[in-house]
């Protein structure tokens, strides 16, 4: 079994190699959680928005054609070149940046500098719970006050969950991709000193996956 450092190489490449041999895997719609979360941040006033686990940009570009500016950051370097791709053709890259970062550095980002932080399946990848209340530390530090964050994960009710190996800390890897399965006291853990607005369970994709989409606000 792999150790964190390992396993977390093994990934980072394990989604280049993903993203290079199905280049915009995802598809060209925004995600459903990505059209909540900019109706959440229109309705609080922001305009700046920080994407993490932007992947190659179907909701990082959404959120740009509807007029937001956006930080799309992501660990693999190819999902974001096609990104970039992407917003040239659809003449938003005049409203979109992208930066190489994995989630478990600091953000390179000032105190109280964007508006609205949104993360779909990212928090659920191969970090362990110390990694995601960082990560999670890090969003509260870059919100401004009154600031929204909007994430998804997949959870404990999902049919992966407990399938393929186990790393510890209710991580699975399963066809090469390593899961970290969140249960609800994960969550009401991350929301602690933040107002935890919603958590709603919804399905993506064939399988289906499980999640949860969870939207907090910092306190003003
Ligand atoms: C399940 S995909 C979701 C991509 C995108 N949010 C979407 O829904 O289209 C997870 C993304 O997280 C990225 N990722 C995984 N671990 C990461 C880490 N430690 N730091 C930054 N990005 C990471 C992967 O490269 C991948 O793009």
């Amino acid at each position: 079994m792999a150790d964190e450092q390992e396993l977390a190489e093994i990934q980072r490449r394990h989604w280049q190699d993903t993203y290079t041999a199905h280049p915009g895997m995802y598809g060209e719609r925004p995600s459903a959680p990505a059209t909540w979360a900019a109706d959440v941040f229109r309705a609080a006033g922001a305009r700046d928005v920080l994407e993490l686990g932007a992947g190659h940009g179907r909701d990082a570009l959404y959120f740009a054609r509807e007029g937001f500016t956006v930080q799309a950051t992501d660990f693999s370097g190819a999902g974001l070149e096609q990104l970039r791709e992407a917003a040239r053709a659809q003449d938003v890259d005049g409203r979109v940046s992208t930066a190489v970062h994995d989630v478990r550095d600091p953000l390179p980002l000032a105190d109280a500098s964007v508006d609205g932080v949104f993360a779909h399946m990212l928090l659920c990848m191969a970090l362990s719970t110390k990694e995601i209340h960082a990560a999670v530390g890090e969003i509260r530090r870059v919100l401004r006050p009154g600031g929204t964050f909007v994430y998804t994960v997949r959870h404990t009710g999902d049919a992966h969950y407990g399938a393929g190996t186990a790393h510890g800390d209710d991580i699975y890897e399963h066809g090469g991709f390593a899961v970290h399965f969140f249960d609800r006291a994960l969550v009401d853990g991350l929301a602690h000193g933040w107002t935890l607005n919603d958590v709603h369970a919804f399905e993506e994709g064939d399988l289906p996956r499980r999640l949860w989409r969870v939207t907090q606000t910092v306190p003003r």
